[in-house]
């Protein structure tokens, strides 16, 4: 499965990239009907993945070696397992356990349709009608219910949890659905949208995320953190609209929103700058830095969603020095460091709830999550003792290992490694950036402590500026740096 043990053993070789935080995906006793964000009990440890005293041995240990620790934190809703959903379902309509969760009867004279339009992220209703009548909201799968956060209680649970995790020396959270929890009130239809996905696109047309009263949750979540100091909590907001984006960002709100533009953008110049664009401006007039994500546990690994084999991969690397050349904060999903493509799993190991969901139409996103490969030239490659890992890893990893890339210099890792190191010194100072003349298809900038980064998306070579090379993701000897590459120079 991998656990907690297992990132406490592989801590020197996060050091050794050049990690300087983490954040784990839920790790929490789950029945895992959403890859652990069907949380049973958000203050305890999984067995699988160990127990609490493993989580504090991992905390120290990482703090011994200067990297910060943050966990998930899931608001929005529970798994169906949680006390407090047993509690619902036996106490009854009207119910004080049931006023914890999104209760309501149906529609139609024997209220057999869903209160209202909403479709579930992962496809079909968001609701799921119950023995006695009544449906409960889920704006993921059925076994993840929608707590109410009108209720105090839920609200001061949550509070709970994150001084639960806090007090044990985490160094704060990256929020799940951080746009979701707020709900209108009266619950109104939906304009209904071919995309039921997670993007508040729609703005206040999609009445499931994104509302007002989110900001309410935010500041009481900004409150308990500011008793921790250090401490700081990044969101998952899927808002695409700057301004609606950069109010999660207010001073007494989150430390980081994630900015998803870059994950999103197509491999094209105008894509990619726009992704950029956006995202500073998101947080021009606020507190944070820009947060960059190129891949995460949602969506198709970045090598694959630019064309999968050489030309994925030639891209991920210049992608890797766009986004390590960029001010304020970036987030590597594991394997990222080693060039992971996404893996066409077969049918039978699928696990993601999307594939039932969407009546097997829709794979889901197992295809980004296979174990990372260590060593060795079959599966699991040193990720386990066992060879049925809990998705399985494709023959043909061996050149993709951690051990095969080490000491190799032309490597995914060994690019990753000089970056980060490289992204600590004073050239990469400052806050900001100034976009700087470039050839056509080609994106070049300049940070104030001197880095350059060009990139060519040109589709053509392109002489190499002056000034002295420190890192470029192809080989640039003649002068000339290819298509689809980037160089980071100094001037
Ligand atoms: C977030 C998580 C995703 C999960 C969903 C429901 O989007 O990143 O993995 O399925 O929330 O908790």
């Amino acid at each position: 499965m991998g656990d907690l043990a297992g990132i406490r053993d592989r801590l020197p070789y996060l050091s050794d990239l050049g990690v300087d935080a983490l954040w784990i995906t839920p790790f929490y006793p789950s029945p895992m009907a959403d890859h652990g964000y069907d949380v049973a009990d958000p203050r305890d440890v999984e067995p699988v993945f160990g127990d609490l005293a493993g989580f504090d041995a991992l905390l120290a240990d990482a703090h011994a070696r200067g990297i910060k620790v943050t966990v998930d934190l899931v608001p929005n809703h529970s798994s169906h397992l949680h006390e407090w959903f047993v509690e619902a379902l036996a106490g009854g309509p009207g119910s004080p356990a049931r006023a914890r969760y999104v209760f309501r009867d149906g529609r139609g004279p024997d209220g057999a349709q869903p209160p209202n339009n909403w479709p579930s992220v992962f496809g079909g209703p968001a609701w799921t009608r119950v023995a006695d009548g009544q449906w409960y909201l889920h704006l993921f799968a059925p076994e993840q219910p929608d707590l109410d956060f009108t209720n105090p209680e839920v609200v001061t649970d949550l509070e709970t949890t994150m001084r639960f995790w806090l007090d044990r020396g985490v160094d704060g959270f990256r929020i799940d659905v951080a746009h979701g929890m707020a709900k209108p009130d009266g619950l109104p239809d939906m304009v209904p949208s071919a995309d039921t996905g997670l993007f508040a696109d729609d703005g206040p047309a999609d009445h499931r995320f994104d509302q007002d009263e989110v900001h309410l949750i935010h500041r009481r979540v900004r409150s308990v953190l500011d008793a921790y100091p250090g401490t700081m909590a990044v969101g998952e907001v899927w808002v695409s609209d700057d301004e609606r984006l950069s109010q999660y960002l207010r001073p007494d709100e989150l430390q980081l929103a994630f900015n998803f533009r870059l994950l999103t953008a197509e491999w094209d110049l105008e894509g990619l700058r726009t992704a950029v664009e956006h995202s500073l401006a998101t947080v021009a007039a606020t507190p944070a830095p820009a947060c960059w994500v190129l891949s995460n546990h949602d969506r198709p690994r970045h090598v694959t969603r630019y064309g999968g084999g050489e030309r994925g991969t030639r891209r991920a690397r210049a992608a890797a020095l766009l986004q390590l050349a960029l001010p304020g904060v970036a987030y590597v999903y594991n394997g990222d460091e080693l060039g992971m493509p996404d893996v066409d799993l077969p049918d039978a190991v699928l696990q993601d709830p999307i594939w039932e969901r969407s009546g097997r139409t829709e794979r889901g996103r197992d295809g980004c999550r296979v174990p990372v490969p260590w060593t060795g030239d079959q599966p699991p490659y040193g990720f386990s003792t066992s060879p049925d890992t809990w998705l399985p890893m494709p023959a043909g990893w061996g050149p993709l290992t951690v051990a095969a890339q080490a000491d190799d210099p032309h490597s995914m890792l060994t690019l990753y490694r000089e970056a980060l190191a490289l992204r600590r010194s004073a050239a990469f100072a400052g806050p900001s950036l100034e976009w700087l003349p470039a050839p056509d298809g080609c994106l070049a900038f300049r940070r104030p402590g001197g880095l350059v980064c060009l990139l060519n998306v040109s589709g053509a070579p392109l002489q190499v500026p002056e000034g002295k090379v420190l890192l470029a993701s192809a080989p640039v000897g003649d002068g000339r740096l290819p298509d689809d590459a980037a160089v980071w120079l100094h001037r």
